[in-house]
């Protein structure tokens, strides 16, 4: 089954540039840099990936980022992931990037954009992998911060194809963004949401009325609300869901117990993605892996998971069918 994994075309939806970054990397950026990092070695380093919920992880990745500043330093942070991801025939993906983490360090936001959209371009030159970017605001910061951070996008509009809301969810519901997602809608750019990892169904719901999401990431909790998943089927919104994770953040306990294949079973378009690989152990395919191994799943419903990461993209159907 690990090769016929390995050989699905695939594409990634879930995916934050910041959560790329592995220790080895990190080690010479803050040698580079000249910016220290609490710990001693790479190997004490990834034995801090040990996460009770998704605040503790979150307090690591946004104080981990802080070696990376240049354009170059963007740059070769995003060209690691394509190349791990062309390796796992990723052939298409949609990353998120958050700028409010870089701009509150000072760093500007197009320091952020034109490194990542650098490797990008060189990437589907180089590697034939093509990718979208989607801005995504953080959920603990205000509404206000967020609206300077998308008029800092405007002159960008371009290379961004939309935005999305992350960081710590419960207590920061989505109704808190309604303003500043309209505002991106009159702008054109497509909308999702982080829903429905830690917080309840009804974040969903809000980010679906409240924010017209189109595709929501997680969404794993929507199974707790039965009319819910009756809609997401019937309005065919994509869930993009990365395993891994929902492990690592104690979202569920054991691989048997996540919602994925009952997910899939009741029809609901889930697609498999990997959020932060170096913090939770695997990129893609060992996420596909790993269900397939705790769900026995068949090769027809490995492909169907595949299936869903290019009907979930936004592409139009005659990129889609290129790349399949
Ligand atoms: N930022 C990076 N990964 C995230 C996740 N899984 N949930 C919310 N915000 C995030
Ligand atoms: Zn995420």
């Amino acid at each position: 089954m690990d090769d016929f994994i390995a050989g699905l075309p695939k594409a990634e939806l879930h995916l934050h540039i910041e959560g790329t970054l592995e220790p080895e990397l990190a080690f010479q950026l803050s040698e580079k840099n000249g910016i220290a990092i609490p710990f001693q070695s790479v190997d004490e380093m990834r034995a801090a990936y040990n996460f009770k919920d998704l605040q503790s992880f979150l307090d690591l990745y946004y104080a981990s980022i802080s070696v990376v500043l240049t354009e170059e330093d963007f740059h070769d942070l995003t060209m690691a992931y394509l190349k791990k991801a062309a390796s796992q025939n990723v052939r298409h993906t949609e990353i998120f990037f958050d700028p409010q983490s870089h701009t509150d360090r000072n760093i500007p936001f197009e320091t952020a954009l034109n490194g990542i959209t650098a490797a990008l371009k060189q990437a589907q030159t180089e590697l034939g992998i093509s990718s979208h970017l989607i801005l995504s605001f953080l959920r603990h910061l205000s509404e206000e911060s967020a609206i300077q951070t998308l008029q800092q996008a405007i002159p960008f509009r371009e290379q961004i194809i939309a935005v999305g809301l992350d960081s710590s969810e419960l207590g920061h519901p989505p109704s808190k963004f309604v303003n500043v997602f309209a505002e991106a809608r009159r702008q054109g750019f497509r909308v999702v949401c982080h829903a429905g990892e830690e917080g309840p169904p009804e974040y969903i719901t809000e980010a679906l009325d409240l924010l017209q999401a189109e595709r929501i990431d997680h969404g794993v909790r929507c199974m707790e609300d039965a009319a819910l998943v009756e809609r997401l089927i019937e309005e065919q919104i994509p869930l993009t869901v990365c395993p891994l994770s929902n492990i690592r953040l104690c979202v569920f306990e054991t691989m048997t117990e996540h919602s994925l294949k009952r997910m899939l079973d009741a029809g609901l378009v889930v697609s498999v993605n990997s959020d932060d690989p170096p913090y939770f152990g695997g990129y893609v395919n060992e996420n596909f892996l790993a269900v397939q191994e705790a769900f026995d799943l068949s090769r027809d419903q490995l492909v169907k998971l595949a299936r869903n990461s290019f009907e979930s993209a936004f592409l139009t159907e005659e990129e889609k069918q290129k790349l399949i």
